[in-house]
Formats: C-alpha cells, structure tokens, sequence
C-alpha cells in the first residue's frame, strides 16, 4: 500500500469530492501533492480537458505522454497545438530502442495482430514500460478515465490505489459522459484531435485504433480484433 494515502483516506476523499467538480477536485490535489502529481496524457479529448484545467490551476504540474512510436500524424499535430497554446512542452517518454529492436526481431512490426500475447508484449515494451519510468518520484498519476467508456471501467472510483504501479490514481472525469467532454472542449476552445471528426472516439496506436460507427461502442474501434474483457493494454489492468 501506499504511505501516501491510506484506504480509509482514500475513502474519505472519494466521499468528499463526489458531488465536486472535476476542476475543484484537480485543484485540491495539485495544490496539496505539487512536485508530486502528474497528468498521462494521449492528447484524447478527456486528457484534453485535464491540461487545460491543469494549465489553469498549476500550468507547471507535469503532464506527460507515451509516444510508442506507432502514434497517428493527428496526434502529432494536436501534441503541437497543445504545446503552443499553453506555453510549455509535455514531457515526452519513448521505448526503450533495443527493446523495441528486439520485439520487432522476434514477431516482426505488426505481429500484435497474430494472438494476444504478441500484442501484450508490444504495449509492454511500448506503453507499460515507459509509463513505469513516467511514474517514478510521482505519488498521484491523473488519468483521464471516464466510467461509460468500457466495461471494463465502470465500477472505477475518483481516487483508487493502482496495485500495479504502486500509486494513487486520480480520475476526475470519472463520471463525465461524452457529451460533457465536448461541451468542454467547445466552450474553453481547447486543441483536440482531429480524428475524433473522422469517427474516431478513442484514439490509440494507429495500427490498433480505426474508426466506428455511430451506433458501435466507443472503444469498439481498439483493438477490434479481441474480446472486449481483453481490451486494456495493461496500462488501467484490473
Ligand atoms: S488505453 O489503456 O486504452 O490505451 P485510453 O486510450 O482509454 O487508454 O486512455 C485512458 C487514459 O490512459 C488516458 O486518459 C491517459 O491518462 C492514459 N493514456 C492512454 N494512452 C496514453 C499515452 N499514449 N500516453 C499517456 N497517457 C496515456
Ligand atoms: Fe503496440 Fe498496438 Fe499496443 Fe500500440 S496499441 S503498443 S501498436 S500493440
């Protein structure tokens, strides 16, 4: 467990902030562990919403992302934007190369689609891998998590201890629908990704993410080649 916050604090704090704002929330939490607490960013609308009420509060609180090297050019291009309208540069982390040259020696560039082992071992080296580098000397990791995304996050509180990573998760917009993520987006005018236009909700690796149909579910369009209860890459595992 962690020496941070305990469960019953936890608890508390889950209690006391749920009828809050997500901003009020962010803003407790920035204030209270500053130097200590950073933002995971895909540059996904819902990370959209988190850097600029971040940038707001506290614009020198870290937000980082995971460039696994097989990332859209759209994503890129919000990266850029995002960079320029709130004066900073996000923390970037890659793979490590010789990993990377290994993974691609042993189940070529594509083999995450052969079995879900191959995929596993590619969001391993390329995502979980940097992330653990990301976290170290933070005691919250913020994550732009929504309830209604998935079945596989429906019952995940504001404030949970993550028994992999060995930290505080904090989702402050965990009970946001989509249509409140926009809202915000449109109001405030924050940078977002343009594929989320092209039919693209949630945007991953371009090799594992394509677009759906109105009428699908949101993250049915990564990974769609596996099972839903399958569709986490070990970075929000259960
Ligand atoms: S994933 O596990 O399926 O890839 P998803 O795309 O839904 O996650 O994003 C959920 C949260 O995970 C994001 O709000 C963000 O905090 C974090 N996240 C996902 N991908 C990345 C990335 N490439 N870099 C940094 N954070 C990420
Ligand atoms: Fe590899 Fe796809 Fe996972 Fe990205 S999402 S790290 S390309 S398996």
């Amino acid at each position: 467990m962690n020496d941070i916050l305990n469960q019953d604090l936890m608890d508390k704090l889950n209690e006391m902030f749920k009828d809050e704002s997500a901003y009020r929330m962010l803003a407790y939490f920035l204030n209270t562990y500053q130097g200590k607490i950073g933002l995971s960013s895909s540059f996904g609308v819902e990370d959209q919403v988190l850097t600029d009420m971040i940038s707001k509060i506290d614009n020198t609180a870290s937000i980082f992302t995971l460039d696994t090297g097989r990332l859209h050019p759209e994503t890129y291009d919000v990266m850029d934007a995002t960079n320029l309208k709130y004066k900073r540069k996000v923390d970037v982390y890659f793979p490590d190369t010789s990993s990377v040259e290994k993974l691609y020696k042993t189940q070529g560039i594509n083999g995450h689609y052969e079995s879900i082992e191959k995929r596993k071992n590619c969001c391993y080296i390329r995502k979980i891998e940097p992330l653990r580098r990301a976290l170290k000397g933070l005691n919250i990791w913020i994550t732009g998590l929504r309830a209604d995304q998935s079945v596989t996050r429906t019952r995940t509180p504001f404030i949970e201890y993550d028994d992999n990573f060995n930290i505080i998760k904090l989702n402050p917009l965990m009970d946001w629908s989509e249509d409140d993520v926009w809202k915000y987006i449109k109001e405030h005018n924050v940078p977002y990704n343009k594929l989320h236009d092209q039919g693209f909700p949630s945007i991953g690796c371009a090799p594992c993410t394509r677009a759906v149909e109105d009428s699908e579910d949101i993250r049915s369009g990564r990974w769609w080649w596996e099972n839903p209860e399958h569709k986490e890459c070990g970075l929000h595992a259960k």
